[in-house]
């Protein structure tokens, strides 16, 4: 059997805690399977460092890592991935920082982990190459030389054509995909924009059977949304660390209902927005004010990019001014926590929260949707509020959904969220709990390596750069 080599900018020790839907997912995949991990240390060196590669056993698994300078971490991750592909790709055109010296760190980068990674490699290696950081890997891959199948995957949304081609060099990073046998989308939306992004811009013919032909090679294209291990976060809900945190939670809140929001504190995830939904909805119900409590854990990420730091003040502010206005002497609407939380606990603060809201403005697929509905009682499940633009409102179409820029339409959704009767709710999750069983984390792994297996090599010593 072929050895699987995961390539992400991020990585984590599978053995422990980590915040984002990559890190959590690749995690148990890779616990599974077993394999190279490459990636990122996470570290920020100096330049006369040297660029070693550092190993480490993680289980099955066996974690390659090399250290960035602090250049190119400024202009590879916070820069190119950060400021303009995070950005651009959320449809956030506004937010976007297309400073030109970025791309030429985004391309070093590129270079280093192609070059670092080739000599790791085994002539039998299936290669899966993850998310909007490593776009070119392949391409850098392929110029040295590299004849393995390599597959990669987008964890964030691919907007419109138009969007894309706002982006300037948009052209060159578009072609890198075609160095991929298999390239894989969170949802039926983003293939479509992938589809006519290269047919209108690359004038890609269509060959059917999800496969495109442009520069003289042909790509595979599909959806495959990604999914968690419902297994392993039901045993997490039921271990001693989530029941502790589930009664204490049920405890302290047992004359009030609890809402809840888990996130990066990132500008996809629509905090703002939902805060204010949150204080229309106060605003509407006098009557309810004071029966329910809404905690907001968000877990600090990339604050070293400006909008992320303005995003922190706003949020902040809003949660102060929400609690002045609303609060009580024994009650204060919102509980505002800037960390990151133990992943045990997690499922008992799910599980004694009577609402999930997970309203982001765009978000790839948004694991924690998932994570809500798989840690509730079934016989007496929550409401999942989910915002339309999310990729798992493509999948969860029983949940409540919301478009997170109307304030008063999510208020609304709040309301009926707290006043569902028991037969509708256990209607709606039982139908959601079908779909995150069937598609799983395994099964999104074992579906894109399936059609990567199948997706047929060809050209593989074209050059891409
Ligand atoms: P993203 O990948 O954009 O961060 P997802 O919702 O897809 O968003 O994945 C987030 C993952 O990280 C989930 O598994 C979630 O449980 C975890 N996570 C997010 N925020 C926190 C937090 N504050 N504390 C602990 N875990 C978190
Ligand atoms: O899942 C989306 C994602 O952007 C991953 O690519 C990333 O690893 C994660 O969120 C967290 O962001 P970061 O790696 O910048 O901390």
């Amino acid at each position: 059997m072929s050895r699987l080599v995961v390539v992400s900018n991020r990585i984590a020790d599978p053995r422990k805690t980590a915040a984002g839907g990559l890190a959590v997912a690749l995690a148990e995949v890779l616990n599974g399977t077993g394999g190279l991990w490459f990636g990122w240390s996470g570290k920020i060196v100096d330049a006369t460092e040297g660029d070693d590669v550092h190993f480490m056993q993680a289980g099955p698994v066996k974690l390659a890592t090399v250290d960035l300078s602090q250049v190119d971490h400024d202009d590879f991750y916070l820069g190119y991935s950060n400021g303009v592909l995070w950005p651009v790709f959320h449809y956030r055109l506004d937010l976007a920082d297309f400073d030109a010296g970025y791309i030429a760190g985004y391309r070093r980068v590129n270079q280093l982990f192609a070059r670092k990674l080739m000599p790791l490699l085994q002539p039998d290696d299936v290669i899966w190459v993850h998310d909007y950081h490593l776009i070119p890997l392949a391409a850098e891959l392929r110029a040295l030389g590299c004849q393995q199948r390599i597959g990669f995957f987008l964890h964030i949304p691919l907007p419109p054509p138009l969007i894309v081609a706002a982006i300037p060099g948009h052209d060159w990073l578009i072609r890198a995909l075609f160095a991929y046998d298999l390239v894989g989308f969170q949802s039926q939306a983003d293939l479509a924009h992938f589809a006519g992004y290269v047919e209108s811009e690359a004038h890609a013919q269509p060959l059917g059977d999800g496969r495109w032909r442009a520069f003289g090679r042909t790509v595979h294209a599909g959806a495959f949304p990604i999914g968690i291990d419902v297994e392993e976060f039901t045993q997490l809900t039921q271990a001693p660390e989530a029941m502790e945190m589930y009664e204490r939670m049920k405890r302290e809140y047992s004359r009030r209902r609890l809402l809840v929001g888990v996130d990066r504190l990132d500008y996809s995830k629509g905090l703002p927005q939902r805060m204010r939904a949150f204080r229309e909805f106060l605003q509407k119900n006098p009557d309810l004010r004071s029966s329910a409590t809404l905690i907001q854990i968000a877990s600090p990420s990339r604050e070293d990019v400006e909008a992320y730091s303005d995003l922190l003040h706003e949020l902040e502010s809003l949660c102060g001014s929400i609690n002045g206005n609303f609060g009580e002497l024994d009650w204060m609407p919102v509980r505002y926590i800037h960390r990151t939380v133990a992943r045990a606990r997690l499922p008992g603060l799910f599980r004694a929260s009577q609402v999930a809201l997970v309203t982001p403005l765009r978000d790839g697929m948004n694991l924690v949707a998932k994570e809500y509905l798989t840690a509730q009682d079934e016989e007496d499940p929550g409401v999942l509020v989910l915002s339309r633009f999310a990729g798992a409102a493509e999948q969860l179409r029983e949940a409540l959904l919301v478009n997170p820029y109307d304030t008063e339409g999510t208020a609304a959704a709040i309301l009926l969220a707290l006043q569902m009767p028991l037969e509708e709710r256990r209607l709606r999750h039982q139908a959601m709990m079908k779909t995150i069983r069937q598609y799983d984390v395994h099964w999104w792994c074992d579906s894109f390596l399936n059609a990567l297996q199948e997706a047929q090599a060809e050209e593989k010593g074209t050059s891409w750069l």
